[in-house]
């Protein structure tokens, strides 16, 4: 597998491509953003945790019988996935009010949401990722509808797999973003599963494991992310 040219570099991961057209390079730097990134700091070793975090992750995810672009881990901070055709939609389930669901709909912090809520986002920085419902999905054909279907059913089916494996380990999943793309005709889990991308709280003291340790300058972003990973039987 040889690693060929930068084909994007996101806010914290570089994409490259490889000599096999279907299958794609994730570089994960330690580059770290918030507020679309308005807030850029790199810290130190978090491209290594959230590399060999994500592959556990996923390999759990598989386990379980969800398809994912993941294929296997390279070296410190670089894994090999497939090639997706990425929707432009970010996924949202949420078990305890926080965060952007507080603030649009003035809703209380850290109620227990049961059913655990959904919601899609339209992937747009400069637009700052508007919510949108299903309805502007198949308008504006960013998704079919068995697709918008299958995206609901998966996220959910994650929340199930995830939030048991956490309470495990002793913290409460409160949110998380999943992103989805087409391979051969059918719907990947594509992306990354890392605490930039999720809320985890421990769930006696309700401590934040995650990326609002940096969105909210809380410091201890790195040990926080190393503690979930330890907790989990992560190596790393
Ligand atoms: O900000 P908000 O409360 O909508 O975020 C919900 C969840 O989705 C959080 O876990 C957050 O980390 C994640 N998210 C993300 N990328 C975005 C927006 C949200 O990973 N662009």
């Amino acid at each position: 597998m040889k690693k060929q040219d930068e084909l994007f570099a996101g806010k914290a991961k570089t994409v490259y491509a490889t000599d096999d057209a279907d299958k794609l390079i994730l570089h994960f730097r330690n580059d770290t953003s918030a507020f679309d990134g308005e807030k850029i700091e790199q810290l130190d070793r978090k491209g290594r945790i959230n590399n060999r975090f994500n592959a556990f992750i996923m390999e759990k995810l598989k386990a379980a019988g969800v398809a994912t672009h993941f294929e296997k881990i390279l070296n410190d901070e670089e894994s090999l996935v497939k090639k997706l055709e990425m929707l432009p939609i970010e996924c949202v389930v949420r078990n305890i009010s926080t965060g952007s669901l507080c603030r649009r709909l003035g809703v209380e912090e850290g109620l227990d949401l049961n059913p655990p809520t959904f919601e899609f986002f339209l992937k747009n920085d400069e637009l700052h990722d508007p919510m949108i419902n299903d309805y502007h999905i198949l308008s504006f054909k960013w998704a079919t509808g068995d697709e918008i279907t299958q995206m609901k059913a998966l996220t959910f089916k994650v929340n199930d797999i995830l939030a048991s494996l956490f309470r495990d380990a002793g913290m409460l999943l409160v949110d998380y973003k999943l992103e989805f793309g087409r391979y051969r005709g059918a719907l990947l889990l594509g992306d990354e599963f890392t605490p930039d991308g999720c809320r985890l709280w421990d769930i006696e003291t309700r401590k934040k494991l995650d990326k609002d340790r940096f969105r909210q300058g809380l410091g201890g972003v790195v040990e926080a992310y190393e503690e979930v990973a330890q907790r989990l039987g992560v190596s790393l």
